[in-house]
């Protein structure tokens, strides 16, 4: 299995895998990096070098999953990561998708009447995707960050407002497999079912988007169901049992 390390050049990593470009940029790393390595570009921009090397190498192959180490991390620097994945996602990957579908559906001869089957699961997708982010970062995210202050400044549970107290992380692991399944439908009508009466290049193009965000999609996905989520129940079990 491949594995990246301080050591190696950023421009070579990119050079053997493309799709980490996205990955880096949420990291705080931008190009431009000339020949630093991945240890001296961390020193330089301030970034820790753990947990840099450990989300590229998460990405990079999916069989590698340092569930351990990935557990020592703080739960600030996790959700910074999460939260700038989901600016990437809904300002750029969505917007993108959309205007390729609106491509995808003007380039199409001779009734596309099928065709516009992709716009209508397109938005279902979308819609749930977008309440499901809102719900990381309006409730899951800030639950978490105020279960993590009441340990690092060792205040007691009663401090944990009614909002809090009866909301539990239980339960929310299964939402992102309900989101895998869309977005394998949404593929599959594409190269299984629709004519192909589109232009080839824009509907490849499309695909290739759609693939991309659902490996994107699943790494993250990873991170807050085996790290998140672990870290929060052992958090929930601290705080509200601890009569
Ligand atoms: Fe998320
Ligand atoms: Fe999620």
């Amino acid at each position: 299995m491949e594995l990246f390390n301080e050591t190696n050049k950023l421009a070579a990593v990119i050079h053997k895998d493309h799709t980490l470009l996205p990955v880096i940029n949420r990291l705080g790393a931008k190009l431009g990096f000339g020949d630093l390595t991945i240890g001296e570009l961390c020193a330089k921009e301030g970034l820790d070098m753990t947990f840099f090397v450990e989300i590229l190498n998460v990405f990079h192959n999916e069989n590698y999953f340092p569930r351990r180490k990935l557990l020592d991390f703080s739960v600030t620097i996790v959700i910074d990561y999460l939260l700038k994945t989901h600016r990437y996602y809904l300002e750029y990957v969505m917007p993108e998708q959309e205007r390729l579908i609106d491509l995808f559906l003007t380039d199409c001869v001779n009734g596309c009447k099928e065709n516009e089957l992709i716009r209508k699961f397109y938005n279902t997708f979308r819609e749930e995707f977008i309440s499901h982010v809102s719900f990381e970062e309006e409730k899951v995210f800030p639950y978490i960050i105020t279960l993590n202050g009441i340990i690092l400044n060792s205040r007691r549970k009663d401090t944990l407002s009614d909002q809090w107290l009866g909301f539990t992380i239980k339960g929310f692991e299964k939402e992102h497999g309900n989101m895998d399944e869309k977005m394998f439908d949404l593929k599959n009508i594409i190269i299984k079912y629709l004519p192909p009466n589109y232009d080839l290049n824009v509907g490849n193009s499309l695909l290739s988007n759609l693939f991309m965000f659902e490996k994107d999609l699943k790494n993250h996905a990873r991170i807050e169901d085996k790290i998140l989520v672990p870290k929060v129940k052992q958090l929930e079990k601290f705080i509200k049992n601890d009569e």
